[in-house]
């Protein structure tokens, strides 16, 4: 597919399990940009690992570090982000995001969220409890924030190089 010049950076959004970093991956490399992982750099900067944070510090201060280190380091890069599932907080990350980058969104229906997640052990979130009726009762808390993305794909049902060419046949409308 012919590539696109990507002026500005691109923040990926989506529940957990929605493929944010694996289709964030592909689509730097198609744009040959560099990619980031927000998740990453909390971790890098905490020099821990996020159920250590979750649990030695709380939610709360996971969420402050992350506000904190996403409105930073979204104004430095070129190139990808992946998001956390959790990192459109508020208005305010959200009115941030869309004004230094295209926000797009990977939605994904909560029971293909559930599947994908069956498995997942590093999620402090979804740990002892009924991941579709998590997945279900967190999508409809965020889910305001999420559908104010400037792209939403649909995910179910595709591969993450069809959802990055989906993302770059948008944004070739958009940016030219
Ligand atoms: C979270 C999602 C995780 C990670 C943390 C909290 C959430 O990221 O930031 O466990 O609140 O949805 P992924 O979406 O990359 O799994």
């Amino acid at each position: 597919m012919k590539s696109v010049r990507v002026t500005q950076p691109l923040f990926l959004s989506g529940m957990m399990g929605a493929g944010k970093s694996t289709t964030g991956r592909l689509l730097a490399a198609k744009i040959e940009q560099p990619f980031y992982d927000l998740d990453t750099i909390i971790e890098e900067e905490e020099a821990r690992s996020i159920p250590e944070i979750f649990e030695e510090e709380g939610e709360s201060y996971f969420r402050a570090a992350e506000q904190n280190l996403l409105i930073k380091r979204s104004q430095e890069i070129k190139g990808v982000m992946a998001l956390g599932g959790g990192s459109l907080q508020n208005q305010m990350i959200v009115d941030h995001l869309k004004l230094t980058g295209w926000l797009i969104y990977l939605k994904a229906s909560a029971s293909a969220l559930a599947k994908r997640l069956e498995s997942s052990a590093d999620r402090p979130l979804l740990q002892g409890r009924d991941i579709l009726q998590r997945v279900e009762t967190l999508l409809d808390e965020r889910r305001e924030f999420y559908e104010q993305a400037h792209i939403t794909i649909l995910t179910d049902g595709m591969d993450q190089q069809k959802i990055a060419d989906e993302i770059l046949k948008k944004l070739r409308m958009y940016e030219s």
